[in-house]
């Protein structure tokens, strides 16, 4: 497939169930080799649209692309090079890993029997293929999961929060191994989770959803630099704010006290306090605020929150 081709592609991607809009107009790409984050609260419609993806839910209206095949005519074409895991997947617990993953390889056809074992290898389950997924821990079902996405070598994986139930040590393994098949296997992720901090560091792009809505979308890194500010403690604090609140690189500026917090790339240091200094306005302390994903996410969402109820 032509490389610049997005392996995903939604044009006003929208679920309406009765009169709640679970999924509205959303658009977006996933390229090749990247590691998407699909993040948003509870409810807000992700599952819904990787569902849609799947075929598991009818869109209302809108479309989409996997793999540069129309998902309302070519769905079983698109698929066949796609593994998903949606929810919990569900295993026999009677029957051990090796053959749960018989079982799948089946449903798919060819010759994906073969594989077992090296995805076996590949998830970490290697010696415990034989053993019941009863006797399993939650972390590994979780990777058998991700075992059974694999089978059939699928160019896209979407997984739909691949680390719930996990402890942080499952998580960080899950975040290895996922970021291990994107670069060492070229494969390409869509990943949805609630959580920031796991995104944040598996991830190379996100889209944060809320109600349905896309309400940013970008580079990590760039999302990240948008949120970072300086604090200043400054006697005259008022005095302070006016002064360079007419800087037209400076975003905005809020106060606490005898803290000033200055919306601004902490690179803007050096020209922040030369204007102050302009002014005979000397700061005691100057720091660079570094915010988290998680807190540019509650940002945005209670942002959100607030317009709806304008
Ligand atoms: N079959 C359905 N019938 C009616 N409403 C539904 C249905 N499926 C989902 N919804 C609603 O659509 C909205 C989005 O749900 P969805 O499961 O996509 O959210 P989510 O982002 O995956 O949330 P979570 O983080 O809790 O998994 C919710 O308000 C949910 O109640
Ligand atoms: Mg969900």
């Amino acid at each position: 497939m032509d490389t610049s081709t997005p392996v995903i592609r939604t044009y006003d991607l929208t679920k309406r169930f009765k009169r709640l809009t679970a999924v509205d107009e959303v658009n977006f790409e996933v390229n090749q080799g990247e590691v998407f984050g699909f993040l948003g609260p509870n409810g807000a419609g992700k599952t819904t649209t990787i569902a849609m993806l799947l075929g598991l839910v009818r869109p209302t209206a809108g479309s989409a692309e996997i793999l540069g095949h129309d998902i309302r005519r070519d769905l079983s074409i698109a698929l066949r090079r796609v593994g998903a895991i949606v929810e919990t997947p569900a295993f026999y617990p009677y029957m051990s890993g090796i053959d749960n993953l018989r079982v799948f390889a089946r449903i798919d056809g060819g010759d994906t029997e073969k594989s077992i074992p090296t995805i076996l290898e590949q998830v970490g389950l290697e010696g415990r293929g034989k053993d019941k997924v009863g006797t399993y821990s939650q972390g590994m079902r979780q990777r058998l999961g991700l075992g059974a996405a694999l089978l059939g070598d699928p160019e896209l994986l979407i997984l739909d929060e691949p680390t719930n139930g996990l402890d942080p040590a499952g998580m960080q393994e899950m975040r290895i191994l996922i970021r291990r098949l994107a670069d060492e296997k070229r494969k390409t992720v869509f990943l949805s989770s609630h959580l920031l901090h796991e995104v944040e560091q598996v991830c190379d792009r996100v889209l944060i959803l809320n109600k349905g809505q896309i309400i940013a979308q970008g580079e990590v890194k760039a999302l990240l630099s948008q949120a970072h500010a300086l604090e200043l403690r400054i006697e005259d604090v008022e005095l302070a704010a006016e002064v360079v609140s007419k800087l037209d690189w400076v975003q905005g500026t809020t106060h606490e006290g005898d803290w000033l917090r200055i919306q601004v790339s902490p690179e803007r240091a050096p020209e922040l306090l030369a204007a102050l200094a302009a002014h005979s306005l000397f700061p005691f302390e100057v720091r660079p605020v570094v915010s988290t994903l998680e807190s540019v996410f509650l940002d945005l969402t209670n942002e959100s929150v607030e317009g709806m109820d304008a």
